[in-house]
Parts: C-alpha cells; structure tokens; sequence
C-alpha cells in the first residue's frame, strides 16, 4: 500500500465515494439526503480523528454495551444523544419560532403514561419525600389568552433524587396529570425536587468518567402540556441557585426555565391549607405556540 499523501487521499475519497453511490438509487428522497449526509460526515469524521483499528474496536465495543443494558426500562442509546448534546440541538432545530412560547427541554426516561389524574389544587407527591411545593401558573397563549383544559402531566423525582419508577417496590409517587381551569390557572402540590445523577452504571457513565465529566442533573419539574390547536410542551421547570444549573449532564437548562422557590415556615398557603413548617412555592406560567408558530 502506497503512503504518499496524495494516493491516500484518493484511496480514502474513492471509499467515500463508492458508499455515497450505493445509496443514489434510494427511493425515499428524505432517506436518500439523510444517508449521504451521515456517511459524508461519517467519513470526515474517522479522517479527521485519523481512527485505528483499536479505536474502532473500542467503539464496537461500547455500543455493543449499550445495547446489551438496554431494555424496556433503560435506553441507554438515549442517554448517549443526551450526553453528547444531540437531544438538545434536536430541541432546538424544532423549536417552534414563537417568542414568548415557553422553551422545551428533554422528555428525560422517566415519563409513564399511566398516571394518576389530580383535580385542580390536588396533590402530585403522593408519599414522595421532600419538602411540600406548591406550584402554580396559568396556561396561555403567546398573545396571553387563557388555554383552557389543558392536560398538564408533571413527574419529578423526590428530595432523595428518585424517581418512583426507581424504587424496586412498584411504588407511583411524584407523578400526575391535572387540567388548567377556566381561566387557564393551573396549581398542584408536589414536593421540591432535589439534583440527581442520570444512570452511570454503564457505558455512558464510563464515557463521563473518562472525560472528567459529572452524571448530575440539576433539580427540576418534567412537564409534557397538551392542548388542541396548539403545539405540544415537553419542559422542565429548573430551580434556582441549584449547584448544578452550569453543568447539567445533558445540557438541558435554559435561562428562562430557572425559577425561584420561595420558602415560607409556618404559614397559610395560597389554597388556605396549612403545611405546618416549611413550604415553598413556584410560579410559573405555561406559554404554548400554535402549530404554525405563533
Ligand atoms: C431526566 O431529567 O429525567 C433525565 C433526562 C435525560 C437523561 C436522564 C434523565
Ligand atoms: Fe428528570
């Protein structure tokens, strides 16, 4: 094999070139750009990096990992697109334009669909540990008009940092759906949540390690809100002067989705109740866009 840097170029580009033409006869067109893109990319990639044989050993290696610790429960090739930023830049590219919207975050593995539903003003925390939190906003549109009937799915993990999913005994807590009411209000009782490591017991806690990365996730409420006519919500609200807002693992934080909890002791909550000790609260208004982007 010749090492003059010109032939090998041209042996590395004639590669290239015969795996993009292999895919000219897709019929999809979508499908066609999408594998032409990733192999051109794909290819530039291993040249850049000059990529062994090792190397690409160990990549095997890796995802053959990943595969083997996935299951109906943990996806590990999600926490990979969380790690590296992809399910972040995917939110962005398909944020809807509309300023003022709320901005989405990523859905996280720990959304169930059989949740619990919660009147208005019920209570989300179900046992979940933690100090109560009240939270309460409206739902509305960019031009400020109330979304009624919402559905607002919230989960969140407990002041341990867990989800109930996590918990070997089949427990729910710290998860429910709820309606916004007439005037599009929302409020609920949960309890504050506290910062928490994504799952590092595989390979993708091996890769942050190596790299000098951290697994933790700063303190945070999921929400996924629906509502006909307008574009569906996946966020989080984050809380603020958590240690962890600079170094979220998978990049999720955005200044507009840190909000303050307050503390109250000993006091009546908004709703009359008394908590007895401390409590705190969150406001927080839900701001969907239409489909078209207003
Ligand atoms: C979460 O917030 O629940 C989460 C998001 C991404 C990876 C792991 C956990
Ligand atoms: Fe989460």
């Amino acid at each position: 094999m010749s090492t003059d840097p010109a032939l090998v170029t041209d042996r590395e580009q004639a590669v290239t070139e015969e795996v993009l033409a292999s895919f000219e006869a897709t019929p999809d067109p979508r499908l066609r750009e999408v594998m032409h893109s990733l192999v051109r990319h794909l290819h530039a990639f291993a040249r850049d990096i000059r990529l062994s044989e090792h190397e690409w050993e160990i990549a095997i290696e890796f995802l053959t990992r990943a595969g083997h610790i996935t299951d109906d429960r943990r996806q590990e090739f999600i926490l990979l697109s969380d790690v590296l930023g992809l399910s972040m830049l995917t939110v962005a590219i398909n944020e809807p334009s509309a300023p003022g919207a709320t901005e989405s975050t990523v859905f996280g593995p720990f959304f169930v669909d059989t949740a619990p539903e919660i009147p208005l003003g019920g209570d989300i925390a179900r046992g979940a540990a933690g100090i109560p939190c009240y939270v309460s906003g409206r739902v509305r549109s960019v031009t400020g008009e109330p979304i009624v009937g919402a559905r607002i799915e919230v989960w969140e993990a407990d002041a341990d940092g867990f989800y109930d999913v996590q918990y070997p005994d089949g427990r729910s807590a710290g998860r429910g759906w709820l309606r916004s009411g007439e005037n599009g209000e929302y409020r609920f009782w949960s309890v504050l949540p506290a910062p928490y490591p994504i799952p590092h017991d595989g390979p993708v806690g091996d890769l942050l390690a190596a790299t000098d990365r951290g697994p933790m996730r700063p303190a945070h409420l999921h929400f996924m809100v629906t509502a006909p006519d307008f574009r569906s919500l996946i966020t989080h609200i984050f809380v603020a002067g958590d240690p962890y807002l600079d170094c979220d693992a998978v990049f999720g934080v955005k200044d507009n989705l840190v909000v303050e909890a307050v503390r109250h002791t000993d006091t009546a909550a908004p709703d009359g109740s008394h908590p007895g000790g401390a409590w705190t609260s969150i406001t927080f208004d839900l701001v969907l866009a239409t489909h078209d982007g207003r």
